[in-house]
């Protein structure tokens, strides 16, 4: 199994490769990331962080698995009420596995659509539940916190809407709540209504709980193989617990990344997703990244602001659109690849007769396409690396349950090296805090009218 784990290359990251912006043997310190490592797992035997035990929880798995096939072949649309760490997993599993939304495929009663309500723009909000039949859809209200503003609000305007047209009770048995175990608000509406209730276990953090009922439920809901995707991470787990650094691409990514910004300046990262299925992915990316490292203060409390800035692009689009910024721009990006071997399905050129006259046709004739998003990748990055551009590739063998669970683990194990490395702590976010509060205060919120007033505009 372990030969078809995602691969990392930085050898683009290198002087040798990109001469000054590139890092030096000196830059990469192997014993520091080695004891990253350590650092990191003794939280995790201490029981303070959870997700890299979550793909061994194979009781909440089949719980998860038993309660999707209870409501198998009865709902056409899985509505995920959530925000941020809530939602961005379960968005990209979906657009991983079954394409795009505008492309998606094998939607029916057994592979439900997939529609995440995250946003409070009314007019989406409203647009949205047009589209779906109130009598043929489950409900995924997803808030670790229980009381999240963004998540109640539509929790209200889904739970009036689904119980005017089916009735009250009718609308509690489609109703499933993912919150924590011990406190909120929502694990007490879920007690009051008897919803069907998952719990996020109190050690995994938003932003790193793909692999808890959080992304589980609603990817199991919809169709997708949730074992197999565990299967993937539990595999990509034993690989991110090795010490030996070549085995462990997620802690030699940390150590890149770290490196290209401390000694280098690379303050920006580009993912840039040769893959229009990890385009989703890319997001759930960013945020790991950014509300992880994005520090004011490292652990032992000293101001140090850090973390850099995740950039998403797809290739081939962004080639026509960004690509000449990265080559000649600031020189404080480093760019990351990713690619994936085996495309879903391929599509040959036609080579018709009556274009191959002409020079802009010809030579594309009876290609694969793949064969050409290959190349203007490969291009890219040699171009990139001429231009002094630092450069790395994660290589996914195809996109299935199995590789990307694989992939996730090892950007959530990436990340949290990252941490060590940086010295803050990657498992907080207080600096969503002061928005959250101001905007309780300005929204009425009981206990929070001082801070309505420090809003002056
Ligand atoms: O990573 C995080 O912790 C955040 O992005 C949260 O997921 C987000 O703020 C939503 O929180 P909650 O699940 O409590 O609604």
């Amino acid at each position: 199994m372990a030969s078809s784990l995602p691969v990392f290359d930085y050898r683009n990251t290198l002087n040798t490769a990109v001469g000054e912006q590139g890092i030096s043997d000196a830059d990469l310190d192997f014993a520091r990331a080695v004891s990253a490592l350590r650092d990191f797992r003794a939280r995790v035997d201490s029981g303070e962080i959870g997700f890299p035990n979550l793909p061994n929880d194979h009781k909440v798995v089949n719980e998860v698995a038993k309660f999707a096939a209870s409501l198998r072949g009865k709902v056409e649309a899985v509505i995920v009420l959530g925000i941020g760490g809530s939602a961005l997993g379960a968005y990209a599993l979906d657009a991983a596995i079954r394409g795009p939304h505008p492309v998606q495929v094998g939607v029916d009663k057994k592979h439900p659509r997939l529609v995440v309500l995250d946003n409070v723009d009314s007019g989406f909000i409203a647009a949205a539940l047009k589209t779906i039949d109130p009598k043929k859809c489950a409900v995924c209200v997803i808030a670790k916190s229980g009381g999240t503003a963004e998540t109640l609000s539509t929790f209200l305007i889904v739970h009036a809407w689904l119980a005017k047209a089916v009735g009250a009770k009718r609308a509690t048995s489609r109703v499933v709540a993912v919150t924590d175990a011990h406190k909120g608000d929502l694990l007490a509406i879920a007690k009051q209504e008897k919803y069907t209730t998952f719990h996020v276990p109190g050690n995994v953090g938003g932003r790193f709980s793909v692999f808890s009922p959080v992304g589980l439920l609603p990817a199991a809901l919809i169709g997708l193989d949730i074992k197999k995707l565990l299967r993937g991470a539990a595999d990509a787990t034993l690989a991110c617990w090795s010490p030996d650094l070549q085995q462990n691409p997620a802690l030699q990514s940390a150590m890149v990344h770290h490196a290209l910004d401390t000694r280098r300046g690379k303050k920006i990262e580009v993912v840039f997703s040769y893959s229009s299925y990890l385009w989703a992915s890319a997001f759930w990316y960013r945020q790991l990244w950014a509300e992880s490292l994005g520090k004011r203060v490292n652990r032992r409390g000293e101001v140090v602001h850090t973390g850099q800035t995740p950039v998403a692009a797809l290739g081939v689009t962004d080639q026509h659109s960004q690509v000449q910024l990265y080559m000649e721009g600031p020189h404080d990006k480093m760019i990351t690849f990713w690619a994936v071997q085996k495309p879903r399905a391929d599509v040959k050129i036609p080579a018709t007769a009556q274009f191959r006259k002409f020079d802009s046709c010809g030579y594309l004739a009876g290609k694969n396409l793949s064969a050409l998003l290959h190349a203007e990748r490969r291009a890219t990055e040699a171009a990139l690396t001429e231009a002094q551009r630092p450069n790395c590739r994660w290589t996914l063998p195809q996109v299935d349950e199995y590789s990307l669970g694989a992939f996730f683990q090892m950007l959530e194990f990436q990340t949290a090296f990252a941490g060590e490395l940086y010295g803050i702590d990657a498992f907080d976010q207080p600096g969503v805090e002061l928005a959250k509060k101001l905007t309780n205060g300005l929204m009425g919120k009981k206990g929070f009218e001082e801070w309505a007033r420090k809003v002056k505009v």
